[in-house]
């Protein structure tokens, strides 16, 4: 089968086509022939190996050679023990364990693949698994009528999370670079900000802040929020994640706020829910520009750069 795969960290010249021998599905894992897998600020950090975390298990050079979490696609062979699924069954998983979505076959966990509903084409099922359990979980922080922040909501997670929380009666404050802000305003964003024209700490203050790329002080976050107002850091540099881990309580407490770090829960669970969502049509999937296998590293870059508005697919195959 043919593979992206890349044995550095660095930029998309690192990545490359090759063959590789198809994989065997272990006990309790499935092997998908992948239709169409989306980009995460996830791949885009395994690539480039930053922040720091994105070098866990794999110090030196990246430990999984092929990227690719969020992947859509029918199952191709199952292991010893798999209950559930059969060959031919039309999946969509989230493999952040084992990533390989750039790829004609990936192997996942049993555990981590859903069923794909009909109604919805491979390429919208890949842009759901991780980027529609954090916004899900996010956005669920909330209560109707509150004052929601989020900032970096231009891109995948953002995108939906805008949508969820409107729909849950929340009034929602986006903030992205200013390209963004009239994608930001048509998911229904209340009020748009312009990271580079205006400091999203200075115009609150907000009951909720859902941060996808924190990089300020735990001070100015705090600054940021109402009394009782609760700030998340989803993503961002570890300076800031250490910061909040270890004087975000303290900040916390003497200020009547709550500040800290949103782990989010993985699985089909988790992710399913926001495909209901879509299927009803509360929720629209937005999928900024789709590559061929050949162009995934395009994809990555333009993911990684921050261009995309919505979601970045890699369709491996053609539906
Ligand atoms: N906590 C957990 O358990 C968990 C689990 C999985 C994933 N994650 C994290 O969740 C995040 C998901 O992000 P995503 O997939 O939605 O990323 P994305 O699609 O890349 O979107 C990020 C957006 O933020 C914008 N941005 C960059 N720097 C910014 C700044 N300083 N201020 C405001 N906006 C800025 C980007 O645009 P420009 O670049 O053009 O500025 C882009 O539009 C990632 O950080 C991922 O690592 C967390």
């Amino acid at each position: 089968m043919r593979a992206l795969v890349y044995d550095r960290y660095g930029q998309p010249d690192q990545l490359r086509l090759e063959d590789m021998p198809l994989p065997v599905p272990g006990a309790g894992e499935v092997l998908i022939e992948v239709m169409a897998t989306s980009i995460n600020l996830s791949d885009w950090e395994s690539l480039t190996g930053k922040p720091a975390y994105a070098r866990i298990g794999g110090l030196r050079a990246p430990r999984r050679r092929v990227l690719g979490s969020d992947i859509a696609g029918v199952i191709h062979a199952v292991g010893d023990g798999v209950e559930g699924f059969r060959v031919s069954d039309e999946v969509y998983a989230d493999n952040l364990a084992l990533k390989g979505g750039l790829a004609e076959y990936a192997i996942a966990p049993a555990s981590a693949v859903a069923l794909k509903p009909a109604g919805l084409s491979f390429a919208q099922a890949s842009t759901i698994p991780q980027s529609g359990a954090i916004a899900v979980q996010a956005v669920a922080r909330a209560g109707a009528g509150e004052r929601m922040l989020i900032n970096g909501a231009g891109g995948g997670t953002g995108a939906f999370a805008i949508q969820l929380a409107k729909a849950a009666g929340l009034q929602v404050t986006g903030v992205d670079t200013a390209e963004k802000l009239d994608f930001m305003r048509a998911l229904g964003a209340d009020e748009v900000i312009d990271y580079r024209a205006q400091d999203f700490t200075r115009t609150g203050p907000y009951d909720v802040i859902i941060d996808l790329v924190a990089s300020r002080s735990v001070v100015a976050f705090r600054r940021a929020l109402a009394r009782g107002g609760r700030y998340f850091m989803v993503g961002g540099t570890t300076r800031t994640l250490l910061r909040l881990l270890t004087l975000g309580p303290l900040v916390g407490r003497l200020s009547g706020t709550r500040l800290g770090v949103l782990f989010v829960h993985e699985g089909p669970a988790q992710f399913t829910p926001l495909a209901q969502r879509v299927l009803a049509g509360d929720v629209a999937v937005h999928i900024d520009t789709v590559f061929p296998l050949e162009q995934a590293p395009e994809a990555l870059a333009l993911h990684g750069t921050g261009r995309a508005r919505g979601k970045v697919v890699v369709a491996v195959r053609e539906e």
